[in-house]
């Protein structure tokens, strides 16, 4: 019996910064941004808010969704790399303000993969008896964005989505999951300070070590490559072809590698799921929150076959087939 994906909930916090706003704050133009990267607008945290906050929003829309009581979770797996705190665990405070008392809970620590990576181990648990399992992807990306740096922070955005994972059936729900890790390119996309490495100081402050450092340029190629890569994968695992494929959500990183990406696994553009140019990249919330659009709207329709395919810092990749 398959795991299957009872219900979707997402959320983004109300402060709209635009490429305009952009352009007051470093030397860009929003010709710039939309044209290498299809970003338009993201959204950004007010001050106070956290994580936690976006993740509970995103939480109890999803459990409505499906109809299933905070009561009733197993366990809480929450996809961050921004958490509220680096102890305890953000998932932990999300378990308490749910009043999912019976639920254990932890954070997933893979990038942009966070939320593949996690729903990986959730329907590893539900295939193995656990009746309810709640997968959270929520970003505070701001947080660690150097509001200074042109090469970054045109890219990332605030927000979060989240699924409950129970009970399937044999032909529908979470088909498969495919994950990969190349700790070698660890230094591609990397927070290098304000860890157990360098720990939080003047000097690392100063330096700005603890925001996000990134070879665009680089992880650009291999962004492609990879989630072509597992992309196939998934389609090739379980002997459909990509003409099967009814919508495609990638990792919303940039508009240019998703369409470099959809366009060698021959997927038309009606396929592929794009929210980017309203919410920027926001990491492992990025793929629960085009999810949850894609079900509001309902370009996902019961029968349907969903393929999600993530890259991300690690570096990172992973991929999962849902037939809806
Ligand atoms: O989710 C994690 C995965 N991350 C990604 O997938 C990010 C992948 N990379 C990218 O999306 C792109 O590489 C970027 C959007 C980050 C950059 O686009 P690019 O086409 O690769 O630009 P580039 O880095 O090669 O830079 C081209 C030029 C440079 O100027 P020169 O050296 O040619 O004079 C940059 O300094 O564009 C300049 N540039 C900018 N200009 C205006 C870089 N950022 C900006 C900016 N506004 N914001």
């Amino acid at each position: 019996m398959n795991s299957a994906i009872l219900g979707t909930g997402s959320y983004v916090p109300e402060h709209v910064l635009t490429n305009a706003d952009l352009e007051r704050m470093v030397e860009t133009s929003d010709t710039w941004i939309v044209e290498r990267t299809g970003i338009r607008e993201r959204r950004l945290v007010e001050s106070g808010q956290a994580c936690s906050d976006l993740a509970l929003e995103a939480a109890q829309r999803a459990l409505l969704s499906a109809n299933v009581k905070a009561s009733d979770i197993d366990l809480i797996l929450l996809a961050t790399c921004t958490g509220d705190t680096s102890l305890p665990s953000t998932a932990c405070l999300l378990q308490h303000r749910l009043g999912a008392t019976k639920a254990a809970a932890c954070d997933i620590s893979a990038a942009c993969c966070g939320f593949v990576y996690a729903l990986s181990i959730a329907d590893a648990y539900v295939k193995t008896g656990m009746r309810y399992v709640l997968v959270i992807g929520a970003e505070v990306m701001s947080a660690i964005t150097n509001w200074t740096d042109r090469n970054t922070c045109v890219l990332f955005g605030d927000g979060a989505g989240a699924v409950v994972l129970g009970l399937g059936s044999p032909d529908s729900g979470v088909l498969s999951t495919h994950l990969h890790a190349n700790g070698r390119l660890s230094e591609m996309i990397h927070v290098p300070g304000g860890g157990s490495k360098e720990p939080a100081s003047r000097e690392v402050l100063d330096n700005k070590r603890c925001y996000i450092h990134m070879k665009g340029n680089e992880t650009f190629k291999i962004a492609v490559k990879s989630m072509e890569e597992a992309a196939q994968e998934a389609v090739k695992a379980n002997g459909v072809i990509m003409g099967d494929i009814d919508l495609f959500i990638p990792h919303q990183a940039n508009m240019r590698i998703l369409k470099a990406v959809s366009q060698r696994l021959g997927l038309a553009q009606e396929k592929l799921m794009i929210n980017l140019d309203k919410f920027g990249n926001t990491s492992a919330a990025s793929i629960p929150l085009a999810l949850d659009e894609a079900v509001q709207s309902k370009r996902i329709q019961k029968g349907h076959l969903v393929l999600l395919a993530a890259f991300g810092a690690g570096l990172t990749w992973a991929s999962a087939l849902v037939r809806w």
